[in-house]
């Protein structure tokens, strides 16, 4: 592995007009499309999988194996749904990507449907970034200008329509079958799973989705190559990702890496946590699995590494607390969000978010009783697995790792406040 930056996807971040198609063009964009539609779908498919392509979401999944799990025989059309529904707290990735470089995502949307024999794809954006959505919609016009979509692209018999969707904003639309469910117009819920999307997703047909930056990925691995792409990363984790760090960070920011890079590295590049503070808690893939602490700078961040600490490489969002931050206080806004963002279908998530932030909150008021930490530890082994959807298990992996990590600091909510112990000015003082 090699511990340089490596833009690929972020390569023209730096030139404020990189969204405009002719200046896509000028670097050779749309090449890739044009080497992909003189192959055969299927050897698409098979360079994506030996690609080793995993799934930027968060989940890790295949790429390559989740579009072969599409039936042969299904008579229903196929849907491709990019999820650029970005929530995830700390995330903030895809929406760069599509700001900086919207022709990217839309050469991997067309190239991907292309492989998979979709002939309408939808780009889920969530609906409080309306410039994203803007400028995505503005690429789409763009590109049906140029041939790139619409009927027989490039002069061959494949005909692409791509909608760019807005969601309302609700952090559960993230969740791929709540997604469709709004996608199709209805409350977003999540549903009950298997079936999974590829055989049963939207209006009941086979559809694939993925994440923003997963899609906009498969371009460089047609362009590049195979053995391009898997000279770079780990093992079981290849190519090269967008790593957000955010917190108490000298310079925060966006930086594309070869997956494996860790957190002592990257925070090398970032300029380091804050000037005269040290690190003190940081979460490897945004909130939803946990935290580690200063001992794991040196776990590599890819699909093995923050697992075998217990946690997850989730959406690669490394947000960054130092010594001024109370460990309870910040378990309670994730909790907060979390309650929020509950959609309610599933009775643990609803009810058992709820009463998470009632122990919590009079715990960081300093005016918790005996028993209060066995109660959100019990709690959260009640909504962990019992939901439809990964949301409840995000809340309670939250509570379970800081208080595995900082349970003196949840003891010490029985009888002293958080904000005594941690006086919140000096955390957000900069
Ligand atoms: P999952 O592991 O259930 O599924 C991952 C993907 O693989 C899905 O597309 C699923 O349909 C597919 N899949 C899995 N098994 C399959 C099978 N047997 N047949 C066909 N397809 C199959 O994970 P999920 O619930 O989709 O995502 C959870 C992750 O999402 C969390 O780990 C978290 O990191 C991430 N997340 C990301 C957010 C963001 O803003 N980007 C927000 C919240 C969570």
């Amino acid at each position: 592995m090699t511990d340089t930056l490596t833009p690929v996807l972020s390569a023209n971040w730096g030139d404020e007009r990189a969204w405009k198609l002719s200046n896509y063009e000028r670097r050779g964009g749309y090449q890739a499309l044009r080497t992909a539609l003189g192959k055969a779908p299927a050897d698409i498919i098979g360079q994506v999988k030996n690609a080793n392509l995993r799934g930027r979401g968060g989940a890790g999944f295949p790429a390559g194996v989740k579009w072969s799990f599409l039936p042969k025989d299904n008579p229903n059309p196929v849907y491709l749904v990019v999820n650029c529904d970005e929530s995830e707290p700390g995330t903030c990735k895809d929406i760069p990507l599509v700001m900086a470089s919207p022709h990217t995502l839309l050469e991997g949307v067309i190239i991907s449907s292309y492989a998979v024999g979709c002939h309408h794809a939808f780009i889920y954006i969530r609906g409080e970034v309306l410039h994203v959505i803007r400028r995505m919609q503005q690429a789409v016009r763009e590109a049906y200008s140029a041939g790139y979509l619409g009927k027989g692209i490039l002069g061959t018999d494949f005909d692409l329509e791509v909608t760019v969707h807005a969601g309302a904003g609700a952090y559960i639309c993230g969740e791929e079958t709540a997604l469709l469910d709004s996608l199709e117009g209805r409350r977003g819920q999540p549903r009950l799973k298997p079936p999974f999307p590829a055989v049963a997703g939207l209006y009941a047909s086979p559809t694939v989705i993925n994440n923003v930056e997963t899609i906009a990925t498969v371009p460089s691995i047609i362009s590049n190559g195979v053995d391009w792409f898997t000279s770079m990363g780990t093992e079981n984790s290849r190519g090269m990702t967008l790593y957000s760090l955010s917190g108490h960070v000298a310079n925060p920011g966006q930086f594309e890496a070869p997956m494996g890079i860790t957190l002592r590295q990257l925070l090398d590049m970032a300029g380091g946590i804050r000037h005269g503070h040290q690190l003190k808690f940081w979460t490897p893939g945004g909130s939803s699995l946990g935290i580690l602490t200063d001992e794991h700078l040196d776990v590599p961040l890819d699909y093995d590494g923050p697992a075998k600490v217990g946690t997850g490489l989730g959406t690669k969002a490394l947000q960054c607390f130092d010594e001024t931050t109370s460990a309870v206080r910040a378990c309670l806004r994730y909790v907060e969000f979390y309650k929020h963002e509950s959609c309610g279908k599933c009775t643990p998530c609803r009810e058992g978010s709820w009463w998470l932030v009632q122990l919590l909150a009079r715990l960081e008021a300093g005016k918790g009783e005996p028993g209060d930490i066995d109660k959100l530890l019990d709690l959260s082994d009640n909504i962990a697995g019992r939901s439809f959807c990964a949301l409840a298990d995000g809340t309670a992996t939250i509570v379970k790792s800081m208080v595995n990590y900082f349970r003196p600091e949840f003891e010490a909510g029985l009888h002293t406040p958080a904000w005594e112990l941690f006086p919140y000015e000096k955390t957000t003082a900069w």
